[in-house]
């Protein structure tokens, strides 16, 4: 199965797989400079919840190594405002402040000279990378026991390896399934306004070599009430202390229609993503995005001029229509309140 790495650590820097430019091409950006990556994580050229905080993470890293910081509280000063650059990206993801609050602990101890604490935080960040990886494949371990053989997925957006270190959430949990000689294919929502269904999980899984169906979204309650879907699973970007959960916007549509047909409605995602902090749905910060993206699609006008656009990026699913979150501690059952306090 191919897989292409969603980030990586090249000469000291920190390189995205440019996610604007697929299915058409597979090119890899380096992101020497801060602002580069600050862009890129706006401009959704690595995106994802994981994914993005692991890019923040590498990108402190970056400012470390490369700082020519005379002392440790001077390169603690350049970090800090490095953090608040990342910080200021994209709002909803709390993977996003998870790595940076991370990251911000190493640079709150002490050190010897800058040059230490620089190659702390290289390896600090490239830990994480390998932390996500094994999250994600528990992840998968512990969904693929979900589902029926034969099972037929549908999910929304892009949980895949490109939306993580590898393996991703929700489709962690169908490779998983294949691999295990599950005969699973998957419906992909194609995720308007930017595609990432269409872009993004169809391409995966295709060169995954995983059986894959691409629907406009507008057909996934045309396909449930066919009988044709046993499951729904999605990522999420932040998920509340009650096990409300903020992911693309469009999934919450899923999850009703889910509800109503009486298919269950999983949440695939690590540790990381899941803010107890936030009391419920209500409290999640909810980007919203620039009008051309829904105005246009690929640079081509679809809509009058001028005319007025709402363009909220996610939506929050109430916990009371998700059957189970999964993350890498294993599959947690409402009552969330008390299972997502509760590790295992
Ligand atoms: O705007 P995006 O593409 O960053 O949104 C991503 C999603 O909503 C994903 O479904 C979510 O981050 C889960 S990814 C493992």
């Amino acid at each position: 199965m191919r897989r292409y790495p969603t980030l990586r650590w090249s000469d000291d820097a920190p390189e995205i797989l440019d996610q604007t430019l697929l299915p058409h091409e597979v090119c890899y950006l380096r992101c020497a400079e801060l602002d580069t990556l600050a862009e890129a994580i706006r401009m959704l050229r690595v995106r994802g919840a994981p994914a993005i905080g692991l890019a923040a993470a590498l990108g402190l890293a970056r400012v470390a190594v490369q700082s020519a910081a005379v002392s440790v509280p001077e390169l603690a000063g350049e970090l800090e405002r490095a953090a608040g650059v990342l910080g200021e990206t994209r709002p909803t993801a709390v993977n996003l402040f998870w790595a940076i609050q991370r990251m911000r602990a190493l640079w709150s101890r002490e050190w010897g000279d800058p040059q230490e604490l620089g190659r702390a935080a290289v390896a600090e960040a490239l830990e994480m990378m390998e932390e996500d990886r094994r999250a994600c494949r528990a992840m998968g371990m512990h969904g693929a026991a979900l589902l029926p053989d034969p099972c037929r997925v549908l999910t929304h957006c892009n949980a895949g390896y490109l939306a993580t270190a590898d393996y991703g959430t929700a489709l962690a949990v169908v490779y998983v399934a294949h691999e295990q000689g599950k005969r699973v294919s998957v419906w992909a929502d194609e995720t308007r306004p930017l595609l990432q269904g269409a872009r993004l999980t169809a391409w995966e899984l295709q060169e995954a070599g995983i059986p894959v169906t691409l629907i406009c979204d507008n057909m996934a309650a045309s396909v449930m009430a066919k009988g044709e879907v046993d499951a729904v699973i999605t990522g999420a970007d932040r998920i509340a202390a009650n096990g409300d959960t903020a992911n693309k916007i469009g999934t919450l549509g899923v999850a009703v229609l889910a509800r109503h047909f009486d298919i269950p409605f999983y949440v695939v995602a690590p540790r990381s993503t899941i803010d107890l902090a936030t009391a419920s749905g209500r409290d999640i910060p909810i980007e919203e995005r620039a009008s051309h993206e829904v105005s246009h699609v690929r640079g081509v006008q679809v809509a009058p001029a001028g005319i007025r656009v709402f363009n909220p990026a996610f939506d929050v699913t109430p916990a009371e229509l998700v059957a189970a979150i999964i993350t890498e501690e294993g599959v947690h059952r409402p009552p969330y309140g008390d299972s997502l306090v509760r590790r295992h």
